[in-house]
């Protein structure tokens, strides 16, 4: 006998109706109303909206970078986003320079394996194509793993960014390929200078990490990288954590052409702002020092447009903590030493729902298709993860609507000392969650087994609305 979440209202991407939802083992068997009760547990929905659970696909667990290791691993990491209402992320593996992509792949499974709470899977991000080129044919062997976008960085001199033509060349592989480019778009060369030239003028506080990254920095990179992926013969590509208004109008003009580009932005961008966050006294704002850096509020709403209006197709989180007192502090004598990266696992949902749909900036079925839906099909994961419908996953939410929560450190599940959230009052949450099947999440309390998230292997995936 089954699970039947009764009396609620499921919502996807395209309708809101009311149907019961009958779980028999790790799979929705039926969703339709007036399922009958019979031998079935039952759980009472009434007045609960019944959701597919949240798919972040841009996180960093138990990732080396600046000089120290993101804070949650993959057990921390994958409990707070399931708390939170995630059960699906994507995880970068790092290709080391000098070093195939092979190597990133089995480092990335050792992390995870026996540590994750919820399925996963990994992106590769290439930093090294071999010698003559040599491991471009890794892109075709991480493809037949499982492993079906590549991200670069255009950012991170001397630490993770790669040249136009290596840009070029992964493209024309993943073009070929149908893969997908994911794009950290900076111009980390001009970056570069302006950082050396803020330091020589004495400017080595948090506020400067913002201020040395000019949205126009953001805005060229995506307008290169476009042309790049035009070149290569119109290569999928998805521009990851978009920061502005600048930036995000370079997607929508490659859209409009009609090339197959899409983006996202994250939590931060959306509700956190450098006027509001940014110039705190001490130390305090290295707290919000992630990449790209938080923006001037008025670049809000253009945002929360460009999600509603699907220029943007996903909001995820970029979720790479690092704890302040020993972490953040490692850049208390210059900016530049600060561990680059934020929390934000736990919150996407809460936050993107009350912020989006209870402000009236996006609808329900909006709010499902870019926390769910939509990056399910983009990365290749659609009808598995994504929807509440027969023969998929029973990856899903039973959210209150009501429910009123406020985000506090204090009794966060990240690993870290404070939220780039705190204080922030939200009303709408998860009451329960099944991943798999399987209730993980009761009233915020995570009740599944360490190590029990699989790894996804992929398919090729959908261009959103091209
Ligand atoms: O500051 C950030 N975003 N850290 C993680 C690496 C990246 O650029 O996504
Ligand atoms: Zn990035
Ligand atoms: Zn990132």
């Amino acid at each position: 006998m089954g699970t039947l979440i009764k009396g609620g209202k499921v919502v996807s991407a395209r309708e809101t109706r009311l149907a019961d939802v009958l779980i028999e083992g790790e799979k929705i068997a039926r969703v339709a109303p007036g399922i009958e009760a019979a031998g079935h547990t039952v759980v009472d929905a009434k007045g609960m909206l019944v959701l597919p659970g949240g798919i972040d696909v841009h996180t960093h667990l138990d990732m080396p970078f600046g000089g120290t290791v993101s804070a949650d691993d993959y057990e921390w990491g994958t409990r707070a986003a399931a708390i939170g209402g995630t059960t699906t992320v994507i995880d970068f593996a790092l290709q080391s320079m000098g070093k195939p992509m092979m190597e990133a792949f089995k480092t990335w499974r050792a992390k995870s394996e026996g540590k994750a709470c919820i399925d996963y899977g990994l992106h590769m991000a290439v930093t090294d194509l071999g010698p003559n080129d040599a491991w471009l044919d890794d892109v075709d062997e991480m493809v037949r793993l499982g492993i079906t976008s590549f991200k670069i960085f255009m950012a991170y001199p001397n630490v993770l960014m790669v040249n136009d033509a290596t840009i070029f060349k992964l493209m024309q592989r993943t073009q070929k390929l149908g893969a997908l480019v994911c794009v950290h778009a900076e111009n980390g060369t001009v970056i570069d200078v302006i950082v050396q030239q803020a330091l020589a003028a004495g400017h080595t506080g948090p506020l400067y990490h913002a201020l040395t990254r000019p949205v126009t920095a953001e805005a060229e990179a995506v307008h290169r990288v476009v042309a790049l992926s035009e070149l290569a013969g119109g290569a999928n590509t998805y521009i990851v954590h978009v920061s502005c208004e600048e930036a995000m109008r370079e997607v929508e003009a490659a859209r409009r052409r009609g090339l197959p580009v899409m983006g996202e932005t994250c939590t931060q961008y959306l509700v956190l702002s450098i006027e509001d966050d940014m110039g705190k006294p001490g130390f305090e704002d290295a707290k919000y020092v992630f990449t790209p850096p938080l923006r001037e509020k008025k670049n809000q709403a253009p945002l929360w447009s460009a999600v509603k209006d699907d220029v943007l197709q996903v909001v995820s989180t970029d979720h790479c903590p690092f704890r302040f007192k020993d972490q953040k502090t490692l850049g208390l004598e210059a900016f530049t030493k600060i561990p680059n990266g934020g929390p934000g696992i736990e919150n996407r949902m809460q936050l993107v729902y009350h912020h989006g749909v209870n402000a009236g900036r996006i609808s329900l079925e909006r709010f499902v298709e870019v926390t769910a839906e939509a990056p399910a099909k983009i990365f290749g994961m659609f009808p598995k993860k994504g929807i509440v419908a027969a023969g998929s996953d029973a990856d899903i939410l039973v959210w209150d609507p009501e429910a009123k929560y406020t985000i506090t450190a204090a009794t966060q599940s990240m690993h870290t000392d404070y939220s780039i959230f705190e204080g922030f009052e939200v009303k709408g949450n998860a009451q329960q969650v099944f991943s798999r099947g399987e209730l993980v999440v009761q009233g915020g309390k995570f009740l599944g087994r360490v190590g029990r998230g699989q790894y996804l292997h992929r398919g090729l995936g959908e261009v959103a609305g091209g």
